[in-house]
């Protein structure tokens, strides 16, 4: 019922142009079969997206565009920032919310992640609230006080029919950029974890969320991931930047 997808989070990587490239790299990688049982997304730097949706749509590529963040105002005088209504006229599909980069380096706090999944919805696109504890959490026993919260605060006020087209990422802090995955079965049950999360806030709602787990996701685990009941894809930075590497990731099953 829940169709797989895989998101690639460039991060701060990729110009313009080598965004061109490995977009058309990784659709010539991809077939129709792929695309009907994943659906595959990719979130360059803003400076790229424009350049992307071009190569998208001349090609009629069936790539979709994300995100990596947006500002929850419509417009006005807040320097620096992008607006959802901006990235959403460059056929921008998803944007993530919420990414830990975005809560420990820039201080993002729940309140303001709510904002911005509340703004993207506005849009008509579909937030990634991403969600995960730090090490330090884990090594406390505090990870399921934290990413209950995470979630919960992420989600608060809006609409469970609403609900239920959203994606969440469970990203264990730790496990991000450094070749540490959670093992499937902890990745898994945080993740059955964070969809009943959901059910407290949304109801049933929660059985139509698409959950993702995220960190150091690669082709040699994707797989056991995979596998569990309650991932229903894949949030991928490193492993993402190589269109060889990326398309081996969303091609687990082979
Ligand atoms: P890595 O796959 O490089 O660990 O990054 C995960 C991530 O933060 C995706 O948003």
């Amino acid at each position: 019922m829940r169709k797989y997808l895989i998101v690639g989070n460039w991060k701060m990587n990729a110009t313009h142009l080598e965004t061109i490239q490995m977009v058309q790299k990784l659709s010539y990688r991809l077939d129709v079969s792929d695309h009907q049982r994943v659906e595959v997304v990719v979130c360059p730097p803003f400076t790229a997206l424009r350049s992307a949706q071009t190569v998208i749509e001349a090609d009629h590529l069936q790539i979709m565009l994300g995100a990596q963040n947006v500002d929850w105002h419509e417009s006005g005088a807040f320097t620096g920032e992008i607006s959802p209504e901006m990235v959403a006229k460059l056929s921008v599909r998803f944007v993530i919310v919420g990414h830990s980069e975005r809560r420990g380096l820039f201080g993002e706090t729940d309140d303001v992640v709510n904002k911005k999944l509340t703004a993207v919805l506005a849009a008509g696109m579909t937030p990634i609230l991403c969600v995960g504890e730090t090490e330090l959490e884990r090594d406390s026993d505090t990870a399921g006080e934290i990413v209950g919260r995470q979630v919960r605060e992420g989600i608060a006020g809006v609409e469970p029919d609403t609900v239920a087209s959203i994606v969440v990422a469970y990203e264990p802090v730790w496990a991000i950029g450094t070749g540490r995955t959670a093992s499937a079965d902890d990745a898994g049950s945080m993740c059955t974890f964070v969809r009943e999360q959901v059910r407290e806030v949304s109801g049933d709602a929660a059985d139509a969320v698409r959950v993702l787990y995220g960190g150091s996701v690669n082709p040699g685990n994707v797989a056991g991931l995979m596998a569990k009941k309650d991932i229903d894809g894949g949030l991928v930075g490193g492993a993402s930047l190589d269109p060889d590497t990326f398309a081996s990731v969303i091609r687990y099953w082979m």
